[in-house]
């Protein structure tokens, strides 16, 4: 590898190291003849480039890093026993990813999406991830439903378009999915900058303490930058006049030493306030309410480092619900249990079976012989080391267990799983959420940005949707059917053809 920044230049060569005479030339025959196989240097770099593009994420594709650091602001040492939640004061280095969901690579920044909030800890334990998004809640509970959902979200099969009927069909069949679809068409819908947006764990997970003691908890990253929205139509312009402006907001703040920072807390429960509580605690698509369960603060999240790579850092980061350390472990909510399968196996697919050596992946210590070979190997493959237990080498590994987080104890018989019918618990909360807009005066720009997306939908799927909405506030279901009617649909709305 070269180092830009002293000596002389390094010499060219090709990928074995040869240098090269003459790096715009190929060897042809004659003056107009044909080229020769012999010319290693032409081959190696079109077989190179025929290469570059790996796959990109199936969804959350459309993103943008920077490194950072974690620091405890307060003793929670009551609750969690992991290493680096532990002392005031610690510092742990740290790798951010924010993203769009629906989109390809190369789609605006500004789209109306939930965006990804995924943080890589390199603790002395091991890397944690906390792959989470800018909302509280999500659009199903069920793991099942999620490529069909996502399916929606992406192109038509047959026109290759956006689809508002796909879109609004799923969301009026599946209504569990308002109280996200509330917060989605929201201002907060299209975030001004990364900056400008909170992070959510969504999910409850289990902490630990030293004594074996266990709360379920759900993680809030508050920004300290406030929060700052677009309204739809600015979100609209700058899909024209700049798709990558949060990528240019975020790379630009912390260059000129503007960083970042995010204030985070902690929400508990205890298992005998979850049996009680008004909700089912694995519910994905419910908050707990801030005035039973407060929050406590413990730590500040700071970006202060842009990645000098994308496709080295950025593109190959690769997170996981799966990574984690003691002290911290995932519920039994079944989006999150399908989750902890989901990204390590895209990761294989993505960046091949080693994608934890990759240095933006790899753990500050690691230590596993018994994971041997496979594509891309670049940690010397252990060496000699045994690579089966045996006694044979006894200081090959020891083992530093110091308590067991089995905690739980669940007995049933298998049964079909599905958490699809809604009740009246289900529109609850999308129903204050409501008022909220009410008092902080987004009611009208919530109509607005559904009927503009919802226009383009079959009258059927509209009056489904309209339904939902009246399940939330009779008031927000009226003033909707009336926005949408008002505007006149696109002379061709793509459909899905029934
Ligand atoms: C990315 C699956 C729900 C947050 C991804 C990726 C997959 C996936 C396959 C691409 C990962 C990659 O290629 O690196 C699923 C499944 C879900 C689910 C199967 C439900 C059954 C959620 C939820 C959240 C979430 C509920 C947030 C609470 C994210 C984030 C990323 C992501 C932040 C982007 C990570 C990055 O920046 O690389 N998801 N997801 N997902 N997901 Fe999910």
């Amino acid at each position: 590898m070269s180092d830009k920044k002293s000596g002389p230049p390094p010499v060219y060569t090709t990928s074995n190291g040869c240098p090269v005479r003459d790096p715009n030339a190929s060897i042809r025959v004659g003056q107009h003849g044909p080229l020769l196989l012999q010319d290693h240097h032409l081959i190696d770099l079109l077989a190179h480039f025929d290469r570059e593009r790996i796959p990109e994420r199936v969804v959350h594709a459309k993103g943008s890093g920077a490194y950072g650091h974690f620091e405890v602001t307060d003793d929670i040492s009551d609750l969690v026993s992991s290493d680096f939640l532990n002392g005031v004061g610690k510092k742990t280095k740290t790798f951010t990813r924010f993203s769009t969901v629906g989109g390809e690579k190369g789609s605006p920044d500004s789209a109306r999406d939930p965006r990804g909030f995924a943080t890589k800890f390199y603790t002395e334990e091991g890397v944690i991830d906390w792959v989470y998004n800018n909302t509280p809640v999500f659009f199903i509970r069920n793991p099942s439903k999620f490529p069909t959902f996502i399916h929606t979200q992406k192109r038509n099969p047959e026109t290759n378009l956006k689809d508002a009927t796909m879109f609004w069909d799923f969301l009026s069949r599946n209504q569990e999915s308002v109280h996200q679809v509330m917060q989605l068409f929201s201002d907060r819908g299209t975030p001004a900058s990364y900056r400008n947006m909170n992070g959510y764990s969504g999910h409850a997970y289990k902490w630990t303490n030293k004594k074996g003691e266990w709360h379920y908890v759900q993680i809030h990253l508050i920004t300290d930058q406030g929060i700052k929205t677009l309204n739809n139509e600015e979100a609209g312009n700058l899909t024209a006049e700049n798709p990558d402006h949060a990528q240019e907001d975020l790379f630009e703040a912390i260059a000129k030493g503007d960083f970042p920072s995010w204030t985070v807390y902690v929400q508990t429960m205890t298992p005998e306030q979850a049996e009680k509580a008004p909700f089912n605690v694995f519910d994905l698509t419910k908050v707990w309410p801030h005035k039973d369960y407060p929050l406590r603060r413990f730590g500040k999240l700071t970006l202060d480092k842009n990645p000098e790579n994308y496709f080295a850092e950025v593109e190959q980061a690769a997170f996981s619900p799966a990574h984690t350390v003691p002290g911290f472990e995932p519920s039994a909510d079944p989006v999150l249990q399908s989750r902890l399968f989901s990204y390590s196996d895209t990761h294989r697919h993505r960046l091949g079976v080693n994608y934890q050596q990759i240095p933006v992946n790899c753990p500050l210590k690691v230590h596993n012989p018994f994971q041997r070979d496979g594509a891309g190997v670049v940690n010397g493959n252990y060496g000699a080391l045994p690579n089966y237990p045996t006694d044979y080498s006894p200081t090959t590994y020891r083992t530093d267990v110091q308590l067991s987080e089995r905690h739980e104890k669940w007995v049933g018989t298998a049964t079909n799983f599905h958490w699809d019918v809604t009740g009246p618990e289900d529109y609850v909360q999308a129903g204050k959420l409501w008022e909220v807009f009410g008092k902080s005066g987004q009611q009208d720009a919530f109509v607005h940005n559904v009927s503009v997306h919802l226009q383009n939908a079959k009258p059927e799927v509209q009056d489904r949707t309209f339904d939902m909405f009246t399940k939330v506030s009779p008031d927000l279901g009226s003033r909707l059917r009336e926005a949408t009617l008002k505007l006149k649909p696109r002379a061709k709305a793509p459909g899905f053809r029934l």
